[in-house]
């Protein structure tokens, strides 16, 4: 752990290195307790850097064994080594080397950075700085060598030894129980992607043939018995790979693409070239064991991954300020993937929504931060929801301002230009401008303020003139270092309908304002603080369709009548807005509900929204998976976010159970046919349209379940006789909601089936951690003393304390500050294990500042207990200290 005084990182100060490395030899000895790195490394002045400088390399808690300059060895005591720090005093003014021999205990790596032991097998980390844990390196991403790279280990103990690249040689070393492998990668990276693997492991095998006719092999590394649930990973990852060719224009590069996949991974995935490491949780899916849900997240995962191997492999991040230029894009790529593997429409509304629930909240609250960060203290606290799921926004709305054929062309651009480099934002974003003759300089500010913008709208119809006026103001509330924001340039896509959903063409006067253009996209740019539009040749009112497509991250404010709301719900041409229609109109309803309960009072029952759901179900045999999305209404934290201020969750919860009741008596004749209609049988199917199917059936059983009884029932049938985990686990969650024998007979009977399947109980804590009743806490204490649980392995830690923190919005938020407490003193607990982990825990609190009084303040305190702690890592004391600013 590191204690020195923590000083800021900041863009402002780059420098490029003062010294290359062009080439890497590791010789490396597995051993579970005692590993042995040898790094041999070719290194030169950079003439972009300093001549004469000292030689500053990173470590991170290294043991240094053997140090040689050019082959001499070097006093280890006349130089200045910590085990956080090597600095060889006024080096050679030419090319010279570097041999430096370690010692590592991948055994004790409980940080899960660096080399340590996931199961039976050795695997890395060393996004974003965790190379140094392994040797002493310029551990910056500007920084590319060709590694070459050497593993030895017993046969027993690692039959398998994969790093990135070609593999050049494999062979026992006879006359021992041992064997070695060479790797060779011919393409130079940064050392955040150097990788290996070392274990007994099973694999499935396949071939691809790139578009130019190359052969690669392909494998993913799994636990010995577990290949048959790699085969979805490995369809979805051909599919990526030609679907990158197709749509990019971009062939994979090397022979081999391995993917390994462990248990015990701090992250998602990781993009290592040529070898890709994973959580489980993103390749294993069976359908016993696997969801709808969890098929995508694989699939998309599986893409972000490979993509990367062009958006941040072959041209990666000048430094980690630039985390965007591979994150945001890359998550831009695979939306663009799984919107082509599945439906666009019904993806967007999930992306949204996830942006929505990820995003804004971090954007409205004490973590707020550009999509390219000004400073940082640590790195690992910016994978952040703003950095992918805005980043890949903000592509998007490149995309929208300068057109398809110009984006592309900009991409090729960008690829031609920047290959085998360390690129920054600028840089990209002038391939943009260059194709397209656009001065994106205003566009800039997207990645250099941050705050969600708000988009107000005021409509004026004229009927003499037959004329609606627009009236667009944009404003962005200040952020942690923000007071002003500049305006941005935000693309509105809109369209006029009358209330019968025919279309209106958009027609202005030359004194309106709006460009041909804008006319013939339909895409309406505010670059100012305020714009006024007209529209002509309007016989009626029209309804104005705003932001269609979400076409821009923003918050938008425009009083659309209910007529209007409950007219485009059902004849919204763009399917973005008939299903934020719905959304609308349910929020505004529920937000009313919340203060009629604060107020003492009942939720508000509304029949007219009853009876728009009414006609969704009854045109949903059209498009299922677009009305589950409908029926799914706006989450309590989508709520609380609307609200903004002075939360009350339990208000919030009660408003949400009353509408969902509602509905399902209003419904239940409807839901319950549904239901039946959409009954299943025969074989799994993981596409998109059987996955929709499933969506709505659920989406049915769960509204009815919330106001008749018999729903139990049904939802213990389907949980015990499903032979699949999309519905089994979706009948474990409708009975979660209430209480009583079936419910624990159900858990029960979960754990007895699924005990041997660790991805399943992942999903029996997750969903007993989000039970909204008071006594969720003292459930959660009690399964952390279940012999299924770990606090050190993040899959599982997540899954209880995770989405308690994140999901069960009534007891985190608990009145008595317990959740708080509760979630306070778990993050310092695991602090000490595995910071990184910690802190994307402690994240939980985003948004205490909303809070009503009471809560605000026993959150705050749980807050500052944290803060009070004296051997707090970087990770959490980061987090800390800016949730409290
Ligand atoms: N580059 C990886 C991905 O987006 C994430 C790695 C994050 N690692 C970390 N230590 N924060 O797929
Ligand atoms: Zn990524």
């Amino acid at each position: 752990m590191r204690t020195d005084v923590a000083q800021p990182i900041r863009l402002a100060d780059y420098r490029p290195p003062d010294y290359l490395i062009d080439r890497v030899d590791l010789d490396i000895r597995l051993d579970r307790q005692a590993t042995r790195v040898i790094a041999r490394l070719k290194l030169r002045p950079n003439p972009q850097g300093k001549t004469g400088a000292d030689l500053v390399l990173d470590g991170d808690g290294l043991r240094l064994k053997r140090l040689l300059l050019d082959g001499a060895p070097l006093d280890i005591h006349a130089n200045f080594v910590t085990p956080d720090r090597l600095t060889i005093a006024s080096p050679p003014h030419e090319p010279f080397s570097l041999e430096i021999e370690t010692e590592l205990n991948p055994a004790a790596n409980t940080q899960l950075m660096g080399l340590y032991r996931s199961g039976s097998a050795y695997c890395t980390q060393c996004e974003a700085e965790g190379f140094r844990r392994i040797t002493y390196f310029l551990d910056r991403p500007d920084v590319l060598s060709v590694y070459s790279v050497r593993l030895e280990a017993e046969q027993t103990d690692a039959p398998i030894l994969l790093s990135n690249g070609n593999r050049t040689a494999t062979a026992a070393i006879e006359g021992t129980s041992r064997h070695f492998a060479v790797w060779h990668d011919p393409f130079p990276k940064p050392c955040y992607l150097f990788a290996l693997v070392g274990g007994d492991l099973g694999a499935i095998h396949d071939t691809f043939t790139t578009a130019s006719g190359r052969e690669v092999q392909l494998g993913i590394y799994v636990e010995h018995g577990k290949e048959p649930s790699a085969a979805y990973a490995m369809d979805a990852l051909k599919r990526a790979m030609r679907w990158d060719e197709e749509v990019f224009g971009r062939e994979y590069d090397l022979d081999v693409f391995n993917i390994v996949a462990v248990s015990d991974f701090n992250m998602g995935a990781m993009e290592n070239k040529g070898l890709n490491v994973f959580n489980d949780k993103y390749i294993l899916a069976s359908p016993e064991t696997a969801t709808d849900t969890d098929y995508a997240q694989i699939e998309a995962v599986i893409a972000h991954e490979y993509f990367h191997n062009w958006t941040g492999n072959r041209i990666t991040c000048r430094d980690w300020f630039q985390l965007c230029l591979k994150e945001g894009l890359t998550v831009f790529r695979d939306h663009e993937f799984s919107a082509d593997m599945r439906s666009r429409a019904v993806r967007r509304i999930a992306d949204v929504r996830t942006l929505r629930a990820q995003q804004f909240p971090e954007d409205a609250g004490p973590l707020a931060h550009n999509v390219r960060p000004d400073s940082y203290y640590e790195i690992n606290n910016f994978y952040t929801a703003t950095v992918y799921e805005k980043g890949a926004e903000l592509i998007r709305m490149l995309k929208v301002l300068i057109g398809a054929k110009a984006f592309r062309a900009g991409m090729d651009l960008y690829f031609a230009r920047y290959d085998g480099t360390a690129a920054t934002v600028e840089q990209f974003i002038a391939c943009f401008a260059e194709v397209s003759g656009r001065d994106l300089t205003q566009f800039s500010r997207w990645y250099s303020q941050s705050g969600t913008p708000l988009v107000e709208v005021e409509a004026h119809y004229d009927a003499a003139a037959q004329a609606l006026t627009l009236d667009f103001r944009q404003s962005c509330k200040k952020t942690p270092g923000q007071d002003e924001k500049l305006p941005f340039v935000i693309p509105i896509e809109l369209g006029l309908l009358s209330h019968d959903g025919k279309i209106f063409d958009l027609v202005t006067g030359p004194q309106d304002g709006a460009s041909a253009h804008e006319l013939a996209t339909g895409v309406i740019e505010l670059t100012e603080p305020r714009r006024r539009l007209t529209f002509h040749a309007l016989p009626e009112r029209p309804v104005v369709s705003l932001l269609r497509g979400f076409s821009a991250p923003i918050s938008l404010c425009y009083a659309a009548s209910e007529d209007d709301l409950i007219a485009q719900t059902a004849h919204d041409s763009d399917s973005f807005n008939r299903w934020q229609a719905s959304q609308t109109y349910a929020t505004r309803l529920l937000l009313r509900s919340v203060e009629r309960i604060r107020a003492g009072g009942a939720a508000e029952s509304d029949p007219r929204f009853i009876d728009a759901l009414r006609h969704v179900l009854k045109a949903s045999p059209a498009d299922p998976a677009f009305a589950a999305q409908v029926l799914a209404l706006p989450g309590e934290a989508d709520i609380a976010r609307e609200i903004g201020a002075n939360v009350d969750p339990d208000a919030i919860f009660a408003a949400r159970k009353a509408l969902r009741e509602a509905i399902g008596s209003g419904l239940a004749d409807e839901l319950r046919a549904l239901y039946a209609s959409l009954a299943e049988d025969g074989a799994y199917s993981p596409d998109a349209a059987a996955a929709g199917r499933r969506a709505l059936r659920n989406a049915a059983l769960d509204l009815y379940t919330a106001a008749n009884p018999d729903g139990r029932t049904l939802a213990e049938a389907q949980f015990t006789h499903a032979p699949f985990m999309t519905d089994k686990i979706a009948g474990l969650g409708i009975l979660a909601l209430h209480a009583g024998a079936e419910r624990e007979r159900a858990f029960e009977a979960y754990y007895e089936f699924y005990k041997n399947e660790p991805l399943a109980i992942d999903k029996w804590f997750a969903l007993q951690a989000a039970i909204p009743e008071a006594g969720a806490l003292e459930r959660i204490r009690a399964l952390m003393t279940h012999p299924a649980f770990s606090l050190s392995n993040p899959n599982r830690a997540r899954a209880l304390i995770g989405a308690f923190a994140a999901g069960n919005q009534t007891q985190f938020n608990a009145p008595d500050g317990s959740g708080y407490d509760f979630v306070a003193a778990i993050v310092l607990q695991l602090d000490e294990k595995n910071p990184q982990v910690a802190a994307r825990l402690l994240g939980a609190f985003k948004s205490w500042r909303a809070l009503e009084p009471h809560r605000r303040g026993l959150a705050e305190a749980a807050l500052r207990r944290v803060i009070a702690q004296n051997r707090l890592s970087p990770d959490v004391k980061d987090i800390v200290e800016r949730s409290l600013n």
